[in-house]
């Protein structure tokens, strides 16, 4: 049965992919783009791929060793000698340093033209087991940690008439997961974030894009992958790894082009198009697609939650008879 759903669902897939007209993305050559999180995983990334293009990249973290090692490695990339490869050391989830830094870079660099928002990190747990410090943590950096950029470079942007913000969220921002509770729940608020951010920019040429991205091969991903409980871990066993490139270049070109929603894969695409909700969209087919597929992958969905259900019924009952032994 489920065959009868996936099979059109792809076809509708592929022909979307086939016929829409991606908009001309716009070009970031020697423009200025600030990539937060950027000594790292997937900002490193987007920070090479921008450097590739011939953009001025400033990469934003903590770790003065790491951002040094990866200005390194980034400036290999530039493809012409004007370009201004520049580090900041700054805590995203501090307002008036961050504030004051990237008024300082602009200064240094030239004006902003986008801001992509990297910084993040996940800790997994059962909701008891979280100490008020790592709530803390995690709602600093992945939610704070975009907003006051964000809130930091916003009238610029307008004054300016142009600019491009995205927020990098992830597949737990459009559904819950064992052991995301807290992370989960800062990624849903970029989204909230994010929709709300999108309309009020909308008439002052700035586009804002939310990125999904699924389970990716980053030194965060390492450290996250350390915290999992067992049912998380079997959960999102079933997904493969992504790379950092992949997702990077697609966050980059959908940002670029102005789409809403950045995601890699078939199984990101179907989740999305689950999840759409009241988000922004940018053609009419693309509503009627997301219209006609909408019914069945609830259906799908339903198949999807009671296996995961399984699985976190079966460890807890492994569980009580461990306790009974
Ligand atoms: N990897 C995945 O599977 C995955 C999946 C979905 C979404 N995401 C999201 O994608 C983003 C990047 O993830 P990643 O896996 O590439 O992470 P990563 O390899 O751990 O890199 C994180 C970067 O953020 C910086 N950072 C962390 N806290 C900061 C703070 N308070 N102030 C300034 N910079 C800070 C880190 O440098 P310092 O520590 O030196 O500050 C580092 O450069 C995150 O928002 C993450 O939640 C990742
Ligand atoms: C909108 O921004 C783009 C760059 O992102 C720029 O090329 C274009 O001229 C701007 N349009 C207006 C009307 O300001
Ligand atoms: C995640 O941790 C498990 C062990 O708990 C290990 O088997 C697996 O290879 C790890 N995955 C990655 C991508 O590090």
């Amino acid at each position: 049965m489920l065959i009868l759903f996936i099979l059109p669902t792809l076809l509708l897939f592929l022909a979307w992919k086939k016929f829409k007209q991606p908009k001309p993305a716009k070009s970031i050559a020697g423009r200025h783009i600030v990539v937060t999180g950027g000594s790292s995983g997937i900002g490193k990334s987007v920070a090479v791929i921008a450097a590739q293009r011939g953009a001025h990249v400033t990469i934003i973290a903590r770790n003065v060793d790491k951002l040094e090692e990866a200005l390194i490695e980034i400036k290999k990339y530039c493809v012409n000698e004007e370009q201004m490869i520049t580090k900041v050391s700054v805590d995203v989830a501090n307002f008036e340093d961050i504030e004051n830094n990237l008024c300082e870079i602009e200064e240094i660099v030239g004006p902003i033209y986008m801001l992509v928002n990297c910084a993040g990190m996940a800790i997994c747990g059962r909701v008891e087991d979280f100490t008020k410090q790592q709530v803390k943590q995690l709602v600093d950096v992945n939610f704070l940690g975009s907003f006051y950029p964000v809130k930091a470079i916003v009238s610029k942007f307008k004054q300016r008439k142009e600019g491009i913000i995205v927020l990098t969220a992830s597949q737990v921002a459009l559904t819950g997961m064992y052991g995301y509770s807290v992370y989960s729940a800062c990624k849903f608020a970029l989204r909230g974030f994010a929709e709300s951010l999108h309309m009020e920019v909308k008439n002052y040429n700035i586009s804002v894009t939310l990125a999904l991205p699924p389970d990716t091969d980053t030194p965060g991903f390492e450290i996250e992958n350390k915290t999992k409980p067992v049912e998380t871990k079997l959960i999102s066993e079933t997904g493969g790894l992504v790379k950092p490139e992949e997702v990077a270049k697609t966050l980059l070109d959908d940002a670029l082009s102005g789409k809403f929603f950045s995601y890699v894969g078939f199984e990101s695409y179907i989740l999305t198009t689950l999840c759409v909700g009241m988000s922004p969209f940018a053609s009419f087919l693309e509503v009627i697609t997301q219209a006609v597929l909408l019914g069945p992958l609830r259906l799908v969905s339903a198949f999807y939650i009671m296996s995961f259900q399984n699985i976190v019924k079966k460890c807890h009952l492994e569980r009580e008879n461990k306790k009974e032994d």
